[in-house]
């Protein structure tokens, strides 16, 4: 065990799960760079200490339970979450501050989520460093540098009517890729955003889930409009050998094995992350849609992602009948490991950022089916930028849904874009390699954290 250097860093993790999942993966990287870790968390979707025995947990009080949080939509539970957390964070860290010295290593700084937007004028007023986390990719971070540009346009709100339009600023977006934003309440999506960019330049650096060869460009514009620094050390997961799962559903780890007896390439992995939620004909057209590919399925159904957790017992037999022995349904995967499973063929996927990078680490072709905040431009990138993968045009039905595996699975256009995927593969495991730019980011991040005085 390397010696702790006497150096602490105080996590602040967001608790929406694909946040959660890379605040703790990157408190294990630094932790096996010698750092002493201590996550503060709220009491919400609360993180199981039990899978980190080398951090220390404090848990702030935020006074929101389930059933308060499942009346509100995403947006809601973030603005909810910023109000509720500022001042008992602002206690805890007070609290963390002034029990310094004595046994416990001093704070070399705090590293806090960007959705949280109080947490760096809380650690100027007590004298402490702070870094952002960025869970997201640097593309939606630049589109919200732009927004106020976007808005002036009048790209947003998106009116239905110019969905299909292209964002001249902003190749090769489309005017539907841009986050949307209520009508009704259109300054939630902007305070948001605003908020998120202040936060940032506060900030003492940003630390982002993504590699330089991936979003060179929009890094580029990044550290000249923001001029903080940027720490891009993705693949973060490639980093860590053992990576405990931070979620609050257990995995099921049987479908390893039934993925062993699929034939190399074949099988289609449906996931759609943690949060986005789905209605009973929605759920019935994927499994009608999957049943009609023809290929192999594992799909991921998480108990709250569609309002009636027993709708598959209820189905209609003649549905079960056409879904038995060609899929496996499992409620929460362990998604880094199927998705480097030598019998997966393609992802279909809402194009959350982590699935997004785990699938590129992997070389993983993308379905792609954005729902909100950053899908859309992740998977614009995915299909027009990287060409690794394909939208799900032609909205949720079976017959589309049939042609989009088959176009990926077992189509000439498929092949190509997996010969791509796999270029991308190899550009992300050498970035993670000594001597590789996530590699060399990481060790300038940890001498960014050492200079502070
Ligand atoms: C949320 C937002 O939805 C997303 O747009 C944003 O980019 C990050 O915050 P989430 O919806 O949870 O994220 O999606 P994603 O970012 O893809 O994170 C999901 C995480 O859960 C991934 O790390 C994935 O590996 C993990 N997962 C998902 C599992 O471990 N098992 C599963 O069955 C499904």
């Amino acid at each position: 065990m390397n010696p702790r250097n006497n150096h602490r860093l105080i996590l602040f993790p967001h608790p929406f799960q694909g946040h959660m999942n890379s605040m703790l993966q990157l408190g294990r990287i630094l932790y096996a760079r010698g750092f002493s870790i201590t996550i503060v968390h709220t009491n919400f979707n609360a993180p199981d200490p039990s899978s980190h025995p080398n951090f220390a947990f404090q848990s702030i009080t935020d006074g929101i339970d389930q059933s308060e949080a499942s009346t509100l939509d995403t947006r809601g539970l973030l603005a909810l979450l910023d109000v509720r957390c500022a001042v008992p964070f602002e206690e805890c860290l007070r609290e963390i501050v002034s029990s310094q010295g004595g046994d416990a290593a001093p704070i070399a700084c705090l590293i806090s989520d960007s959705m949280f937007s109080f947490t760096c004028s809380v650690a100027q007023r007590l004298k402490v460093h702070a870094l952002v986390l960025r869970t997201a990719g640097a593309a939606f971070l630049y589109i919200a540098t732009i927004f106020p540009v976007l808005k002036e346009k009048g790209y947003v709100p998106v009116l239905g009517s110019r969905s299909e339009e292209a964002v001249k600023e902003f190749p090769p977006l489309l005017v539907k890729d841009i986050p949307a934003v209520d009508p009704q309440k259109p300054e939630v999506m902007f305070r948001i955003l605003d908020n998120l960019i202040a936060v940032i330049k506060d900030s003492s650096g940003v630390i982002i889930n993504t590699f330089e060869e991936l979003e060179h460009s929009d890094l580029a514009s990044l550290r000249e409009v923001l001029s903080v620094p940027f720490f891009p050390i993705g693949p973060s997961h490639r980093f860590c050998v053992t990576s405990p799962s931070s979620s609050s559903q257990a995995e099921d780890t049987d479908c390893i094995s039934w993925l062993d007896k699929q034939p190399p390439k074949s099988v289609i992995y449906v996931s759609f992350g943690s949060l986005a939620a789905m209605s009973e004909a929605e759920m019935l057209e994927i499994a009608l849609g999957l049943a009609d590919s023809e290929q192999p399925f594992l799909w991921v159904v998480r108990p709250r992602s569609v309002r009636d957790p027993e709708w598959l017992e209820k189905s209609p037999s003649h549905f079960l009948k056409a879904l038995e022995g060609r899929g496996k349904i499992v409620k929460w995967a362990p998604q880094k490991e199927v998705l480097a499973h030598p019998a997966v063929g393609a992802f279909w996927t809402h194009s959350g950022w982590n699935s997004t990078l785990e699938s590129i680490s992997e070389g993983v072709p993308m379905l792609c089916m954005p729902r909100f905040a950053d899908q859309g431009v992740n998977a614009r990138y995915v299909s027009d930028v990287w060409r690794i993968g394909v939208h799900l045009n032609g909205g949720l039905e079976r017959e589309n849904i049939a042609r989009s595996i088959k176009r990926l699975l077992a189509e000439r256009e498929g092949a190509e874009i997996r010969e791509r995927a796999l270029v991308l593969k190899e550009k992300a495991s050498i970035s993670v390699r000594q001597g590789g730019p996530s590699y060399q980011a990481l060790d300038a991040l940890i001498s960014h954290i050492l200079s502070f005085k």
